[in-house]
C-alpha cells in the first residue's frame, strides 16, 4: 500500500465529510463528460466517495466503473451508486474488471504517486482503453514536489513536457488542459492508435 492509500483510509470520513461539499472540478469534469457519446462507458480511478465527481459522470449519462484503494470510501461510495461496478484495488494492482472502456477519468491522484509508479500508472490506462477514447485527469503542469497543505502528504509532478512525452510514448495526444476554481490543471487526452 502507498502512503496516499493509507492516509486515504485513515481519515476516510474527515475527507469524505469536506468533498461531500466541494463542487471543485465538477464545471470541467461535466463538459469533457457531456462531449463523450451517451452511454459511454469510463471507468474512475480514485473515486474516493463519488461525490461531487460520479455524480456529474452519471448525470451526464455516461456508463461508470469505479476503482479506489479505500474500504471505507468505496463502501460509502456503494451506498451512493449501489449499480455501479466497484472494485477495492490500487490503482496499480487493478485488474480493471478485465476491459476496456470507452474514457478513463483520475481526479486528484496522479500525483500522489512516485514518478515511476506514475509512469506504470499511463502505461496501465493506455491499456484499457479503446483507440480514439478519452482519458482525463489531473496533474501540474509545473515540475517539482510539494507537501499537500490539506493532508500533509508528499505529492510529485513530473511537468507537462514530461506528462506529454509519457502520455505520447503511450499512444496518447494531449487535446487541452484546464484549470479549475482550485486552481488544479486538468490534461485532456485521446488516445490515438
Ligand atoms: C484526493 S482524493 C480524490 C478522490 C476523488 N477522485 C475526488 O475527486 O473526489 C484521492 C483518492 O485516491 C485514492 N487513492 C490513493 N492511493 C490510491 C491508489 N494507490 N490506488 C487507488 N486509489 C488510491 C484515495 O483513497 C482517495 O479516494
Amino acid at each position: 500500500m502507498t502512503d496516499a492509500a493509507r492516509f486515504y483510509e485513515a481519515q476516510a470520513m474527515k475527507y469524505l465529510d469536506a468533498r461531500d461539499r466541494s463542487r471543485v472540478g465538477t464545471g470541467i469534469v461535466q463538459s469533457w463528460a457531456r462531449s463523450l457519446p451517451s452511454g459511454s462507458t469510463v471507468v474512475e480511478i480514485a473515486c474516493g466517495g463519488g461525490y461531487p465527481i460520479t455524480r456529474v459522470l452519471v448525470d451526464s449519462g455516461l456508463t461508470v466503473w469505479a476503482v479506489d484503494s479505500s474500504p471505507t470510501l468505496l463502501r460509502q461510495f456503494r451506498l451512493r451508486f449501489p449499480a455501479i461496478p466497484t472494485q477495492c484495488a490500487s490503482a496499480l494492482d487493478s485488474d480493471y474488471f478485465g476491459r476496456t472502456f470507452d474514457a478513463v477519468t483520475s481526479i486528484g491522484f496522479l500525483f500522489l504517486l512516485r514518478e515511476n509508479e506514475q509512469l506504470a500508472f499511463l502505461h496501465r490506462v493506455s491499456k484499457i482503453l479503446r483507440p480514439q477514447g478519452h482519458f482525463l485527469f489531473t496533474a501540474p503542469v509545473e515540475m517539482g514536489t510539494w507537501q499537500d497543505v490539506t493532508t500533509g502528504l508528499e505529492c510529485w509532478s513530473l511537468g507537462r513536457a514530461t506528462y506529454t512525452r509519457a502520455l505520447e510514448r503511450e499512444g496518447f495526444r494531449v487535446i487541452r488542459t484546464h484549470i479549475d476554481e482550485g486552481e488544479n490543471n486538468y490534461y485532456e487526452t485521446e488516445k490515438i492508435g
